[in-house]
């Protein structure tokens, strides 16, 4: 069956000193857990720090972002090969907050996820309706649409192994989770999306993760739904007394 993933997005917080005491703090609590999968995704700034502090753990190392190509004349701009080169395992790609405010579309998430792939990252995938095309019940056919047009092109293989963050955005941040329910649904809906385009065998072991407000009170009623196979969280990632509850979620 498929492995949880529980991975924690840091956002623009934490310095690389603050973050190696979060990691500390939170293997202190997670390290006997071996039937969920974890990471941690720190700003750039922190990465190789983080790295250090948990190597040998338990503990993935995820980015947040990266550019396309391989090099070259991109100012400010963070290429797949050093994100493995300094021990990045995953990276988050298309999150909403780099849809909205870094003019990511599905072209660039696209071309991201390939890099990646090629890199040997492990790409988290995020997508999810605003709160306009929920009121007007035209969810699915946004994250159908985010979720043809990101994984264009792959091979079923390489779909097989993806893992896609479905995150309303509404719910980001907002307290306002998706109730188990409405998130399983649209978490369903992908996973069919993903049936028609790369076969079933693709589709039973892709792994879609649930983002938005997820919290120590509301994790298990989310993982209990059995297309929920894990969660992105931000704000309760934060602090290891929250995320190492989320991480033992059961
Ligand atoms: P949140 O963020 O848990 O603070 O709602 C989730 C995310 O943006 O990945």
């Amino acid at each position: 069956m498929r492995k949880p993933i529980i991975a924690g997005n840091w956002k623009m917080h934490k310095t690389a000193g603050e973050g190696v005491i979060l990691v500390q703090e939170l293997n202190a609590l997670t390290n006997a857990v071996n039937d969920v999968e974890i990471v941690v995704c720190p700003p750039f700034t922190a990465l190789t720090a983080i790295a250090a502090a948990i190597a040998g753990t338990n503990i993935g190392l995820g980015a947040q972002n990266m550019h396309w190509e391989e090099k070259g004349a991109f100012t400010g701009e963070i290429a797949p090969g050093m994100l493995k080169d300094i021990g990045c395992t995953h990276v988050i790609i298309g999150h909403s907050e780099r849809r909205q405010y870094f003019a990511e579309t599905d072209q660039t998430v696209n071309n991201k996820l390939k890099a990646a792939l090629k890199a040997g990252l492990k790409p988290i995938m995020c997508v999810g309706e605003a709160l306009v095309d929920r009121e007007a019940n035209a969810t699915e056919r946004v994250v159908g649409a985010q979720v043809k047009g990101g994984l264009e092109g792959l091979s079923a293989q390489q779909v097989a192994g993806l893992v896609i963050a479905y995150e309303p955005i509404w719910a980001i941040g907002t307290g306002r989770t998706a109730s188990a329910e409405d998130a399983n649904a649209v978490c369903a809906f992908i996973r069919r999306t993903v049936a028609e385009m790369f076969g079933q065998a693709s589709a039973e072991s892709i792994r879609i993760q649930y983002g938005g407000s997820v919290k120590p009170d509301n994790v298990a009623e989310l993982m209990a739904k059995p297309d929920i196979d894990g969660a992105l969280v931000g704000g309760a990632s934060l602090e290891a007394e929250s995320f190492s509850k989320l991480v033992k979620f059961k």
